[in-house]
């Protein structure tokens, strides 16, 4: 057995527990009610990384959550690697479809994890993915194996649109600077078919308020006579998909990059079962833009999905009312050139457009950002792939993901450094859903393959 094996051999049991430990804590960064489990989170990765052999860790306070920053500093002749990752999770609800609690971590063995897999809000996204670049730095220093100097910059912030981060990266270039950014956020294929992610999606993320009458109404008294803002809202969201399932918002695709004939042909190479897919979600039927595949739909198409809608009564039994108001969270999905704070502009002025006489909207912007793709003919990427072909035994497939991190544009801007996304979660680990986890095979399997990447990307820099 090679050092790395035999290490991680020795200490797996101690990996598992420090990771349940982290993710005990609530670190929800999108409600102020946890404010000071994030914060204390952030100390808690600090010690993890001067455990783990820095030579230098700071909490760098923001106008929000922290930022752990951490480095070791071998020889101004070797490459640096920028480690990314965050340590806020989602929040949990519901609550009520957890089989265990959500910061309660447990481990249990399930088909497509047979040797285990810990249950709680950010095993897989990100904490369990975030933590495999401390053990593995641990396995560096202590083995005498890092090859290069390091950077490490773990936020609590990814969740909520990284606002912090943006500032931070913009104020602080030199202290930065580094030869590759490395990041483990995303997914692969299956534990026995590694993939890397060149594409990112970009996102942009609206409210919408409808208002009708000035209050609420008597169904019967009024109804039939008034706008109301919940019928008008659903037939606004309606008409903004064609009967193709295209997006109707005028100018939506004139940035969108279409993939050639061979690319796309490339793309269908990757193992896909769409009697697994359905399986697996209950559904007897895909759904989505015509002339497009499932996997281009999900990773090179923009989309419009209505996140959340409410409005009018929703409690027990029956309450005759038409609401004077009306919701929705609405997040658009973006493909390379899109500009997300276009596409912002064009689905308010849209949405003010189609709304009909006897009713006010409101837009309200929240987040959103840039998408972002990788090419492959670069010594990061051969590094990573070199690294999981050693590990797994197969080379990785690239592959785009539908998801965003908006935050790797903006590291290419401000940092002119590329990112290298290797993800080691599933798509089935149900990340910001209840009940997700992350596999013991895939935890480990990370700590085996991220000092691999260290190794090859400092071995690629020096030819
Ligand atoms: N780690 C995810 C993104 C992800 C997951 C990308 C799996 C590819 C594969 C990240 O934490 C996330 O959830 N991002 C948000 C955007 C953010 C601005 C809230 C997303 O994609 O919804
Ligand atoms: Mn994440
Ligand atoms: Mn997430």
């Amino acid at each position: 057995m090679n050092t790395i094996k035999s290490y991680i051999e020795t200490h797996k049991n101690r990996f598992i527990d420090e990771l349940i430990e982290l993710l005990k804590i609530p670190s929800i960064s999108a409600d102020p009610a946890y404010t000071q489990d994030v914060i204390d989170t952030s100390a808690v990765i600090k010690t993890s990384l001067e455990k783990a052999g820095c030579d230098h860790v700071e909490i760098c306070e923001t106008p929000g959550y922290p930022i752990v920053y951490g480095h070791k500093h071998i020889s101004d002749d070797l490459p640096t690697i920028l480690v990314y990752g965050h340590y806020d999770v989602q929040p949990p609800d519901p609550l009520e479809l957890w089989e265990s609690g959500p910061f309660e971590p447990i481990i249990k063995k399930t088909k497509t994890h047979p040797e285990g897999a810990i249950y709680a809000r950010g095993a897989c996204d990100d904490k369990g993915q975030m933590y495999m670049h401390v053990k593995a730095m641990e396995l560096m220093t202590e083995t005498n194996q890092l090859p290069c100097n390091v950077k490490f910059m773990i936020e609590g912030e990814e969740e909520v649109g990284s606002e912090s981060l943006a500032w931070f990266v913009e104020r602080n270039q030199e202290k930065l600077a580094n030869d590759v950014i490395l990041i483990s956020d995303t997914g692969m294929i299956s534990n026995t078919q590694p993939s890397i992610t060149t594409g990112l999606r970009g996102l942009s993320y609206v409210e919408v308020e409808v208002t009708g009458p000035n209050r609420d109404l008597h169904s019967g008294l009024y109804g039939g006579a008034v706008a109301n803002p919940i019928n008008i809202l659903a037939k606004m969201i309606a008409s903004m998909h064609d009967e193709n399932n295209h997006i109707t918002i005028p100018g939506f695709y004139d940035k969108v990059e279409d993939l050639s004939k061979e690319e796309r042909a490339e793309m269908a190479k990757a193992p896909f079962s769409l009697e697994a897919y359905k399986n697996a979600l209950d559904i007897d039927a895909v759904y989505g833009e015509a002339g497009y595949t499932t996997n281009e739909r999900n990773s090179i198409r923009p989309t419009l999905d209505v996140n959340g809608i409410w409005g009018g009564y929703t409690g027990e039994g029956a309450k005759t009312v038409i609401a004077s108001k009306a919701y929705a969270k609405i997040s658009m999905r973006l493909v390379p050139n899109q500009e997300w704070k276009e596409i912002t502009e064009l689905f308010k002025t849209h949405f003010e457009n189609i709304a009909p006489k006897g009713v006010t909207v409101k837009v309200t912007p929240h987040h959103g950002g840039q998408g972002y793709v990788t090419p492959i003919d670069n010594i990061g990427y051969q590094a990573a792939n070199k690294a999981y072909s050693e590990t797994f035994g197969v080379p990785a497939i690239p592959q785009r993901s539908g998801g965003s991190i908006p935050i790797v544009s903006l590291f290419e801007k401000e940092l002119k450094s590329k990112t290298i996304l290797m993800g080691f979660g599933l798509d089935s680990d149900a990340i910001h859903s209840p009940n997700e986890h992350f596999g013991i095979f895939n935890y480990l399997k990370g700590i085996e393959t991220i000092p691999l990447f260290y190794k090859y990307f400092t071995e690629l820099s020096k030819s």
